[in-house]
């Protein structure tokens, strides 16, 4: 008994110990003197007494295993694997338990079950993701040809004739559809880019007028810039479509009023904090977060809301695209995103890009305390 890494315990039929380990009263958390005053009741933390006793009732010479959970003297609980066996001495039953402590072991599994998981997503957003970019591709192509036709036959009708009103339904159309490929090319990051140094509070500055007027008046725009944050390198029409589609979300998720918070910062991440924390990347990053007092996400939504085409939104209302979009140009620029969203709770989107490291060719614009504005 004392030898085994695992802790043992012996009971009589009704849960009462009649002998213990050192290792055992030592995984309960109790003096091996005291063992014996003690019932199965007093650590288990799964089964109730009824059951227990149905359980110890029930145990042979063949034996039984399952897991439960050990409640320690302190309070805490923890995992644990039992293998019971039965014996008569004097005619009386005795139950010996093997008590393995599986902690480390559910641990782990539960860790990879969460790469697991992620790894499929990220999957399954690739292969859309190379279907989508692979079909707006040849479409864009298509709405090429039809837009620079389109040109060409108005300018041969004139004005007034009604054929040129059907044409220029056309190019609405054929706009649109233009707006969806391009979208769609975003979030399959087969959309040109031009990269450049730029400071995220500016690039966020210069959106702000147009932000409020897409929010509207009765939606709050509180801005609340890092004053000294790092450079970025990416192109600066991203991060307005990721500004765009945000805030439209926010919008779209606050009935009556609310308000939307824009805020900057700057983080380092090292390996110990990512082992822990899955879909963080090591390395310095600056966070542009979006948050809103809307009607937040289940748990389902949040799962699939970076998928193309996924909306809860009615026909006519949402495309799907707004978030793939987002997901699409911050993968793009080797970014992660984080979300926190409960129902009623509202929604939080933090995007994480990556600090540049390269020359600073321009000293930052905001110094000073940490501002705090409204818009
Ligand atoms: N800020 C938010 N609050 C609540 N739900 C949101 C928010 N942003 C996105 N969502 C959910 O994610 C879905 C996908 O968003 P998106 O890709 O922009 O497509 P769309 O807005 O066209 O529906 C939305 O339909 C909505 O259910
Ligand atoms: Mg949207």
């Amino acid at each position: 008994m004392e030898q085994s890494r695992d802790g043992i315990v012996i009971l009589d039929q009704t849960g009462q110990v009649i002998e213990s380990s050192q290792r055992f009263a030592d995984m309960i958390g109790h003096s091996l003197d005291s063992m014996t005053r003690l019932k199965v009741f007093d650590w288990e933390n799964f089964f109730p007494p009824e059951q227990l006793l149905e359980m110890i009732n029930r145990v042979n010479e063949k034996g039984d295993h399952f897991e439960t959970t050990h409640l320690r003297s302190d309070g805490s609980t923890y995992d644990v694997e039992i293998t019971t066996n039965a014996a008569w001495f004097d005619g009386q039953k005795h139950i010996f338990c093997i008590c393995r402590d599986i902690t480390e072991r559910k641990q782990i599994e539960a860790e990879k079950e969460n790469l697991q998981a992620q790894l499929i997503q990220a999957q399954k957003i690739e292969s859309v993701g190379r279907l989508a970019g692979g079909v707006a591709h040849d479409f864009n192509n298509m709405l090429g040809i039809i837009l620079g036709r389109l040109e060409f036959a108005m300018e041969k009708v004139h004005k007034n004739d009604s054929v040129h009103v059907d044409l220029k339904e056309i190019e609405t159309a054929a706009k649109r559809s233009a707006d969806i490929t391009n979208q769609l090319l975003a979030f399959a990051r087969k959309q040109p880019v031009s990269p450049r140094q730029l400071d995220l509070n500016d690039t966020v500055e210069n959106m702000l007028n147009l932000m409020g007027r897409l929010i509207g008046e009765d939606i709050d725009l509180i801005w609340k810039p890092d004053g000294s944050l790092w450079s970025l390198k990416m192109d600066p029409s991203q991060i307005d479509q990721i500004l765009a589609n945000l805030c439209v979300n926010a919008r779209d998720a606050i009935t009556g009023v609310g308000s939307l918070t824009i805020e900057t910062g700057k983080h380092s991440f090292d390996e110990k904090f990512c082992s822990e924390h899955p879909g963080f990347i090591p390395g310095d990053f600056v966070r542009l977060t979006i948050s809103d007092t809307g009607c937040g996400m289940d748990k389902n939504t949040l799962d699939n809301i970076f998928e193309p085409f996924f909306t809860t939104k009615g026909v006519g209302h949402g495309t799907g695209l707004g978030l793939s979009t987002v997901y699409g140009i911050v993968k793009q620029n080797k970014g992660f995103i984080h979300v926190h969203s409960e129902p009623g709770q509202g929604t939080c989107f933090n995007i994480y890009l990556p600090r540049f490291k390269g020359q600073n060719k321009t000293s930052p614009t905001m110094t000073g305390e940490k501002a705090e504005k409204m818009v």
